[in-house]
Formats: C-alpha cells, sequence, structure tokens
C-alpha cells in the first residue's frame, strides 16, 4: 500500500481536509497520485449537503467497480461527511467496491486504516468531540492562498441542514496551533491566508474569540491578505466588525450565509435571526467597512415556503444588493429536522423560483461588476489564466476575479489596475504599475 489518489468534492472545509489527509498519508511514507490508474488506494473525499452530491459519489463508485475489475487489488475508500452520513450502511450496500469508510473525525489514523482495509471491509464512523488535527501540518496545494481550518463541527442545527450530524460537535483549534499554522504558510511562501469553519466567527480559545485572531493574523510577516468563510449572522460581534475595519490585512469581503427572506421561513429554518436583524448587521457591516462587497446563500423551495414568502426573498436580495450569492433549491436529508417535515413545494416549482432567483441575481452582480470600470484596484496576482498564456488573473480586496494583460507579473505579486471592463463574474483591467520581475513573496507549496 503505496501509492493514493485523493479526489475532493464539496465545500472548501473538505479541500482543507484532503489537505490534512494528504500530510498524513505522507508522513506514513505513502505516495499521492494523480489518477487512479496509478493508485493503489483511492479516496472520495465527500460531501452530504444535497442529494446531488451524494448522487454524484454513488456515479463514481460505479466508474471504480469497473476500474477493479482490472485492478482487484485496488483499496477504494469513502471519506468526509457522506461517509459518516450513510454510516456503515454504505459498506453492504456498495459491496462490490467499497473497502473503506472515513468519517471528518478518522484522518489520524488513515494509513493504518487503508492497511486494515486491504484486508476486511473497515468502517471508521466515530464522532470525536476533541479531534481537532490542530498538531497535524497539511500538506497544502501551491497557489498564492492557504486554507486554514480553525474550528470544526456545528452546533447551531438549521432544521435543512445535515453537517451537525455529519462533523459532530463544534470545537476550536488552539490558538497558538493556528498562529503557528499560519507562520509556517508564510515560510512557504502562502501569502493570503482564508480562515475556514461551518460557524467560523463562533470560534473561541479560553478567552480568546475570532477577533482575537484575526488581530494576531494581522501580525504575521510575510502574510498579505487574509479572508474567512462563513460566519454566522448571529455570532457577528461588534468586536468583529472593529476588527475588520482596523486589520489592514482582512480584506473588505464578506460571505454571510441568509437562506431566506421571509421571518417565518428562517424561524422554520432555526436560524436564529430576523431580516431585521440581519439587515441592521449589514447596515453596521457597510457602514465600518466602506465597499465591502457581501455576497450570500439562499435556498428557495423550504417546506411551507409559499409564493410570499418566495417574493420577500426576492425583494429582500434587491434591497440587500448582494454581490453574489450561491443559490440552491431545498433538498430533503436524512437525519435533520426538517426531513420530518413534508415537502409543500414541487421540484417543478423550485426550479422556477431558483431560475427567477438566478436571474435577478445576475442582474444585480453585473450591475455591481459594471460599477467598477474605471475604478482603479489591487489585485493579487495568482497566475497565468487557463488556457491563455496572454493573461494574467488575480482577485481584487473584495475577492472579484479580474483578468490583465500578462506582462510577466509572477503569481503572489500586487498590482494595481484600472479596471476597464466588466461580466457578471469578471472584471477586465490595464495595469497602472509597471511590470515587476519578480514576486513580493514566493508561492507556496
Ligand atoms: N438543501 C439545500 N441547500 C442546503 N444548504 C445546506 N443544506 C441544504 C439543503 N438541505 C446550503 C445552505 C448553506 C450552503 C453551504 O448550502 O445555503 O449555506
Ligand atoms: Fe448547517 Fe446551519 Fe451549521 Fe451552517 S450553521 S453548517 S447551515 S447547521
Amino acid at each position: 500500500m503505496k501509492r493514493v489518489f485523493l479526489e475532493t468534492y464539496g465545500c472548501q472545509m473538505n479541500v482543507a481536509d484532503s489537505e490534512l489527509m494528504a500530510g498524513v498519508l505522507e508522513r506514513a511514507g505513502m505516495e499521492l497520485v494523480d489518477t487512479p490508474a496509478d493508485a493503489d488506494a483511492v479516496i472520495l473525499n465527500t460531501c452530504a449537503i444535497r442529494e446531488h452530491a451524494e448522487l454524484r459519489v454513488i456515479g463514481r463508485l460505479g466508474e471504480f467497480a469497473h476500474l477493479k475489475l482490472s485492478k482487484p487489488d485496488l483499496i477504494v475508500g469513502v471519506a468526509g461527511c457522506m461517509a459518516q452520513h450513510l454510516r456503515s450502511k454504505l459498506l453492504p450496500k456498495k459491496k462490490r467496491v467499497l473497502d473503506l469508510v472515513v468519517g471528518p473525525d478518522g484522518y489520524r489514523d488513515l494509513p493504518n486504516l487503508l492497511r486494515q482495509a486491504a484486508n476486511v471491509p473497515t468502517a471508521e464512523i466515530r464522532l470525536d468531540r476533541d479531534e481537532t488535527y490542530g498538531d497535524l501540518e497539511p500538506k497544502r496545494a501551491p497557489g498564492v492562498r492557504a486554507w486554514v481550518t480553525v474550528q470544526r463541527g456545528c452546533d447551531k442545527f438549521c432544521t435543512y441542514c445535515v453537517v451537525p450530524y455529519t462533523r459532530g460537535r463544534e470545537r476550536s483549534l488552539p490558538m497558538a496551533d493556528l498562529i503557528r499554522q499560519v507562520e509556517h504558510a508564510s515560510e512557504q511562501g502562502f501569502c493570503e491566508i482564508v480562515f475556514l469553519g461551518q460557524t467560523v466567527n463562533s470560534y473561541h480559545d479560553g478567552d480568546h474569540d475570532f477577533a482575537d485572531l484575526l488581530r494576531a493574523t494581522n501580525e504575521v510577516p510575510g502574510i498579505v491578505r487574509i479572508r474567512y468563510t462563513s460566519p454566522h449572522p448571529s455570532d457577528l460581534s461588534e468586536r468583529l466588525i472593529a476588527a475588520m475595519a482596523e486589520c489592514e490585512k482582512v480584506m473588505p469581503h464578506m460571505h454571510l450565509p441568509l437562506q431566506s427572506g421571509s421571518d417565518a421561513v428562517l424561524s422554520a429554518m432555526n436560524r436564529t435571526y430576523s431580516i431585521a436583524e440581519y439587515d441592521a448587521l449589514l447596515s453596521r457591516l457597510r457602514a465600518a467597512i466602506p465597499h465591502i462587497a457581501v455576497t450570500t446563500d439562499m435556498i428557495v423551495g423550504f417546506p411551507g415556503e409559499s409564493d410570499a414568502d418566495f417574493e420577500a426573498s426576492m425583494a429582500y436580495m434587491r434591497q440587500a444588493r448582494f454581490d453574489s450569492a450561491f443559490l440552491f433549491k431545498y433538498s430533503a436529508r436524512p437525519d435533520t429536522r426538517a426531513y420530518k417535515t413534508a415537502e409543500t413545494v414541487s421540484e417543478e416549482e423550485k426550479g422556477r423560483r431558483l431560475t427567477v432567483m438566478i436571474d435577478q441575481q445576475h442582474q444585480i452582480s453585473g450591475e455591481h461588476n459594471d460599477a467598477w470600470v474605471g475604478r482603479e484596484a489591487e489585485v493579487l496576482i495568482e497566475g497565468i489564466s487557463h488556457g491563455d498564456e496572454s493573461q494574467l488573473h488575480g482577485k481584487t480586496r473584495e475577492f472579484k476575479t479580474v483578468v490583465v494583460a500578462n506582462d510577466g507579473t509572477p503569481a503572489g505579486s500586487l498590482k494595481r489596475v484600472r479596471v476597464t471592463g466588466a461580466t457578471t463574474m469578471t472584471l477586465f483591467a490595464e495595469a497602472l504599475d509597471a511590470p515587476r520581475r519578480e514576486a513580493l513573496v514566493t508561492i507556496g507549496g
């Protein structure tokens, strides 16, 4: 058992968990490979948030069943939220293909689990109230950005959401471990830190809260930008807003999931805030951090969502004018409280609501981006555009994607640009500073 192929589905948290697994495997003398054909074992790091996510993995397992015909010794493992969600049901159901099921708290022992699975089908699906992996160094993918998980699990129990069941109780990493991770990432050449957690702003370590973590990170040399995702509106403190406003490295950008614009639906979702409260928060953010870009998540077709509830979501989105939004059709997830409630919105109607909402948000996102035309921006260059060597791409402080002519500026450099054009997804810009031949920092990885 030497070579492992790791494939990641779902959110940034899973991307970070895969980097953690990669670190664990390499320290055990295993090698990560780029294709299943070269591997002794494949691990799918999975998501369970919507049914669609699980169906994709089931489809992928079908492909591995086929591969096993020519590679009968191949070990196939499912890790992550879907593993935890389906628990031991998954092994007998996928008997022909699956050898290992490991939940989000079982990664420390992954090398042994893989060896064991070579002999007998193995499931490690215990949730551990204390496991944070704070002491384990992840193997980070190269790039300008390092993902740093600050907290695992979730205690919010939104009624539609499977995460509290798949990732267990909320726990924070010690702040000293996190600062050490940030310093190490900086030494490796990463210049942007993205803190991750299911409700990242409920982070706490003794007397220290998330605002303290941002302030301490702001002092780490070599780090030029700090972001985080996703905060929960109910835990967004004045201390955090003040830290964002005062720390020059913390970017004016926040993904603040709203989920619905109707108080009745928010209450049924157990979101613990009203639209008036969310809106007051948004006003305070926008007053404290001028030009902050705010993005959100919305769900359409939650059980009981009436036409009027949906229209309330549409109206609030027009009022709030989010820079962009991730929009989802409600997907009933076993184990959750909402799963026990009868669905009231047909698939067809969910689809209609989603389309209307996407159209409206496209319009608003387009207007936001159009407003950038003629303005100056600071871009952190990430590299050469995929498929076009004549262009560089990067992100503004507000996390907007910018494309600018390739003048040889290396990834990891900050570049001043003027925006000359925009689509809903991308800003096009011209450079304002002379080409820089050396990166401010080297590229990590
Ligand atoms: N159905 C649809 N969307 C969901 N989300 C979470 N659970 C569900 C579900 N059961 C969405 C929420 C959350 C984002 C990560 O996924 O909008 O913020
Ligand atoms: Fe799920 Fe709600 Fe926790 Fe987010 S805050 S992970 S939506 S339960």
